[in-house]
């Protein structure tokens, strides 16, 4: 974490990351509450300084340049000159991170001043989330770029990414250049992310009234929901600290409207949660790990729960280590291809921390152990492959290690 510490924000791993991105340092300020509680404040501060007017978060905030990630600031080119950040968001993990910090602090008095002043900012995201993304008031929100999901190139998005490629300026990957390919999204998946970034730009510069309606990509990731959930549970527990009533039932509201918007996304006949396509309205046939997040969001019924783990079980069964990200039994698992098969340290966290709540303890301690196996074996490494065990994607991991810190410890 202190290698990786470019002065108050951490870049996810040298080359790979080069700057701060949202959901990895919402999870890093944990890790450093656990060593360095100042350090931890700092590191929500800064990714709060790249919040843009109208309460969007970016995905990526462009503190300083580097010549080693594409696409970077001059091909987002958003509206602030120099371009200080993507156009797009990321899953909200903060609110988490502040009530952790708050909860785990030894300096009550710091804490009160960063809760006070961290409070707006959060809220304001939330908001947006529902103002931007959830226009039509159906109780979940829409993203409109992978990018925003985090889970790249899950399969859930396979069909939902088939929009026509437009013609691009020329470009150069740089991804390829830290890991191998076998490990990364292909170029075809690139030329659709860049396309959807292009068309982005070209509407008004990210504008985001408009970006809702004419994206050719619009779905409702498990992922981000989930967290929206349990970030807007943790927010409304800040709130009652600070005696905000009108704030709570203000959440109390999203609470109630997500709970409702969870159903459509139940697929009974397979026992998982799915994404699905808001365009199409078809749920993403796609058996993915973030089918088990809307236990981490408290969604889930007990019956929708016993079905869940009755998966999980099967998905353990196929493999050494847990928790895939694509069930192993279905044509597409890929172990080593990034959201295609590899076990993600934190998606692992998300999922235990939500068996542990609806009492499935010994299926959240096997999680919590084969997090600690793979990470003794292999390093703090950006995923793993749940056959082997071997790390791949990017070296000294920061979110791999504030995990280690944080959870695993
Ligand atoms: C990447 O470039 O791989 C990132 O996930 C985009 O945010």
């Amino acid at each position: 974490m202190r290698m990786n510490d470019f002065g108050g924000y951490t870049v996810p791993a040298q080359g790979l990351y080069p700057f701060q991105w949202n959901w990895d340092s919402a999870i890093v300020s944990a890790g450093w509450a656990v060593f360095d509680e100042a350090r931890a404040w700092e590191e929500l501060e800064k990714l709060f300084s790249g919040q843009w007017e109208d309460g969007m978060v970016p995905s990526i905030v462009f503190h300083r340049p580097s010549n080693t990630y594409f696409p970077g600031p001059d091909i987002w080119g958003t509206p602030q000159k120099p371009s200080k950040s993507t156009g797009i968001t990321q899953p909200p993990v903060a609110a988490l991170s502040v009530r952790f910090l708050y909860e785990h602090t030894e300096n009550p008095e710091l804490a009160e001043q960063k809760l006070v002043s961290l409070f707006p900012k959060l809220l304001a995201w939330h908001r947006w989330w529902y103002k931007a993304r959830d226009p039509e008031n159906t109780g979940v929100v829409a993203i409109l770029h992978p990018w925003e999901s985090g889970m790249d190139n899950s399969p859930a998005w396979d069909e939902s990414m088939k929009f026509p490629i437009d013609k691009l300026p020329r470009y150069v990957r740089c991804d390829l250049n830290h890991v191998d390919s076998c490990m990364r999204p292909t170029q075809e998946t690139y030329d659709r992310y860049l396309t959807l970034l292009h068309r982005f730009k070209a509407a008004n510069f990210y504008d985001p009234s408009r970006l809702y309606w004419i994206s050719p990509f619009r779905v409702t990731d498990l992922c981000v929901n989930s967290i929206l959930i349990r970030a807007n549970r943790d927010l409304r527990w800040l709130a009652l600290r600070l005696e905000k009533d009108d704030i709570v039932k203000e959440i109390d509201e999203w609470l109630n409207k997500g709970f409702e918007g969870f159903k459509q996304l139940w697929d009974e006949d397979s026992g998982l949660f799915k994404c699905k396509d808001q365009l199409t309205g078809k749920l993403a046939n796609a058996p993915i790990s973030a089918a088990f997040l809307p236990l981490f969001a408290g969604v889930a019924t007990k019956e929708q729960a016993d079905k869940l783990t009755h998966n999980l079980e099967r998905w353990l069964g196929q493999v050494n280590y847990g928790v895939p990200s694509m069930d192993p039994e279905d044509h597409r698992f890929e172990p080593l291809r990034y959201w295609r098969g590899p076990v993600w340290i934190i998606m692992n966290w998300m999922i235990s921390n939500g068996l542990r709540h609806y009492g499935y303890d010994e299926l959240a301690d096997r999680i919590k152990d084969d997090s600690i196996s793979l990470t003794t074996k292999a390093g703090l490494r950006e995923y793993f492959d749940p056959l082997t065990g071997d790390g791949a994607g990017g070296r000294n991991f920061s979110w791999t290690a504030a995990m280690c810190l944080a959870w695993l410890d």
